[in-house]
């Protein structure tokens, strides 16, 4: 379990390089060093060096990779191992992203595959779930958490250390829509989450559990506050140096 709030960026296929140098001149000023939560990026795997040169006089700035492949290395033409992302300098790596299961096909099988690689490898994963509207509309949000948990550390061996993984409860109705869920129904959903995380493993109800969908300066406070939300997983915030240190700051003293 991490103890301290983790405010996390997905910046999805924005930024290369030289914008992800601008963007960190201006966000470092914005966000100073704060031992009390945990900011982590996920950059596009082309900027990951960019960003971990700029980066370089700020350990508590962590960064991470949006995506691996399954397999541990391969004739893949255009994939990246979670291996290569470790040595790269990645230390996170985002597992399942709804993006990710709508438009590339990674289905419960992939995307336990790649949790595994990314243990493997050492990479803090974040194995993110959530249901679209049709499947909350017709009363299947415990269903799907549930084949989504459940599947992906369903090919996990015994020796996993349950507790170092990271969920990220993003219904897909709030991503990038400007609709966010209410903290009720981001409490609700990390309870049915932690849940079944307690059933599959003894530690399990101690994860982490983030909330992802349209997260912004004005709804991260009364988000952060709502029972079981232990962080965010940001996109279209997180673009913008400002609005990102505000995220990060939100609830600090001043
Ligand atoms: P959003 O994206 O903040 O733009 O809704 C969140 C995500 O996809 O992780």
């Amino acid at each position: 379990m991490i103890e301290t709030p983790v405010l996390a960026a997905n910046w999805k296929m924005y930024k290369g390089p030289s914008e992800t140098r601008s963007f960190l001149d201006s966000f470092l000023r914005a966000y100073p060093a704060r031992a009390d939560r945990t900011v982590v990026f996920f950059p596009p795997s082309i900027s990951l060096q960019t960003f971990l040169e700029s980066t370089i006089d700020r350990p508590d700035i962590q960064a991470g990779v949006q995506d691996v492949h399954e397999a541990e290395e391969g004739a893949h033409t255009g994939a990246v191992s979670a291996a290569m992302a470790r040595q790269a300098g990645a230390r996170w790596g985002l597992a399942g992203h709804s993006e990710r299961r709508s438009e590339f096909g990674d289905d419960d099988e992939t995307v336990s595959a790649k949790l595994a690689r990314l243990l493997e490898a050492r990479l803090q994963p974040i194995l993110c779930v959530g249901e679209t509207l049709s499947e909350r509309r017709s009363g299947r949000l415990e269903s799907v958490l549930r084949r989504q948990v459940e599947g992906a550390l369903e090919g996990l061996g015994d020796e996993t250390a349950w507790e170092e993984i990271v969920v990220a409860y993003e219904p897909v109705w709030a991503i990038g829509t400007g609709e966010t869920a209410t903290p009720e129904d981001a409490a609700q959903a990390h309870a049915l989450i932690r849940g079944i995380l307690a059933a599959c493993t003894p530690s399990g109800a101690q994860a982490t559990i983030l909330y992802g969908g349209s997260v912004k300066p004005g709804n991260i406070a009364t988000l952060l506050a709502a029972e079981g939300v232990d962080g965010v997983l940001v996109g279209g915030a997180s673009l913008d140096p400002e609005s990102f240190a505000s995220i990060c700051l939100a609830g600090a003293p001043h």
